[in-house]
């Protein structure tokens, strides 16, 4: 098979690499001689985030990508994600290391479905969590991440009546601490959602001085207990500066590596799944390994090409995005 058919394929190159290349200095040459910059979500393995020039939650994530000036963008994430530094960067070659990487609250969206819904609503303003698809994010009047949910969602008047998408645990959340009746579409992140009460409830008794934080994608049962509710990267932030020592994490489990990082003398329980597993990982952001990385600089492939018209059409609600989080002084 050549080069196109294996991506078509299998979504990725598996091309052997010869084992007694070291990896992590070949990835480093390619990136240099092809002014490339890898991108990483902190869902990722540890060894990818070693190797990221830019580590961070899809708002920060977004904005590197919007921003950089190198030719190549390998994005270490899920589809979306990719997808978005496209749509924000299209003069750029963005790469994804496995096409295969999706998303199972993006999935749970799909724009053909979603249009009737807007059109059921005709006189709502629609909201969408910025893991969706481009399709989605073209229906959508502005995007939110994570980290600027809120302040997008109070910059509205109170009286504006809102679709939020895709998400409906992180839509009841930002219905609860805002007080509005946002009307939900029924998605949800599977990783997020599988957070068993009752073990973490057990885990609670045996370690009361540890802190419970939560994404807000969580269900509302586990909301409901949690002593911090955040993004990403505000968890991260709040397991550094807060004078507690250990916490229970009820996010995917790779965020652990940057917070013993930041904070190696405390301690971090991965919250457990309601499943056989100790911890939550997300299975598409773990499709991505070093080799794939190393495959896809060097080959660059699998690439992200997006229809023109649709790639206007998604960046619209996302360009208002970056308005009201710059100026509600949540990105500088
Ligand atoms: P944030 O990075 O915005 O916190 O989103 C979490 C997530 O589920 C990414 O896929
Ligand atoms: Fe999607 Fe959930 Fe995985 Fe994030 S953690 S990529 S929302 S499935």
């Amino acid at each position: 098979m050549n080069l196109a058919e294996v991506v078509l394929e299998k979504g990725f190159l598996d091309y052997n690499i010869d084992p007694t290349v070291d990896i992590y200095v070949a990835i480093e040459e390619l990136k240099k001689e092809k002014n490339a910059v890898i991108l990483a979500h902190y869902y990722q393995d540890s060894d990818i985030q070693d190797i990221a020039d830019y580590i961070g939650d899809s708002l920060g994530l977004a904005r590197k990508a919007a921003q950089t000036e190198a030719d190549i963008i390998v994005f270490a994430g899920v589809h979306f994600m990719a997808e978005t530094a496209k749509i924000l960067n299209p003069t750029k070659k963005v790469l994804i290391p496995d096409l295969n990487a999706g998303c199972s609250l993006s999935d749970s969206c799909p724009p053909p479905l979603f249009r009737i819904f807007r059109e059921r609503h005709p006189e709502h303003l629609v909201i969408s969590y910025i893991n969706c698809s481009a399709g989605i994010k073209a229906l959508s009047d502005i995007i939110c991440t994570s980290s600027n949910a809120r302040a997008i969602v109070d910059s509205l008047p109170e009286d504006q009546k809102i679709i939020f998408a895709p998400d409906k645990n992180l839509g009841a959340y930002i219905n609860k601490v805002t007080g509005r009746n946002m009307v939900l579409w029924n998605g949800a992140c599977m990783v997020h959602e599988i957070f068993s009460l009752e073990k973490i409830t057990k885990l609670k008794v045996r370690h009361p001085e540890a802190k419970l934080i939560a994404h807000p994608e969580c269900e509302e049962a586990i909301l409901a207990i949690a002593d911090f509710i955040g993004s990403t990267s505000e968890l991260l932030k709040y397991t550094h500066t807060c004078k507690s020592d250990s916490f229970i994490v009820a996010t995917e489990s790779g965020i652990l590596h940057k917070m013993i990082e930041q904070s190696p003398n405390k301690t971090f329980i991965a919250a457990p799944p309601d499943n056989a597993c100790a911890c939550n990982e997300c299975p598409h952001m773990k499709k991505n390994t070093l080799e794939k990385i190393y495959n896809c600089l060097k080959y660059e492939q699998p690439e992200i090409i997006m229809d023109e018209e649709l790639r206007l059409a998604a960046k619209k609600p996302i360009d208002r995005m970056m308005e009201i989080s710059i100026s509600a002084g949540l990105v500088g």
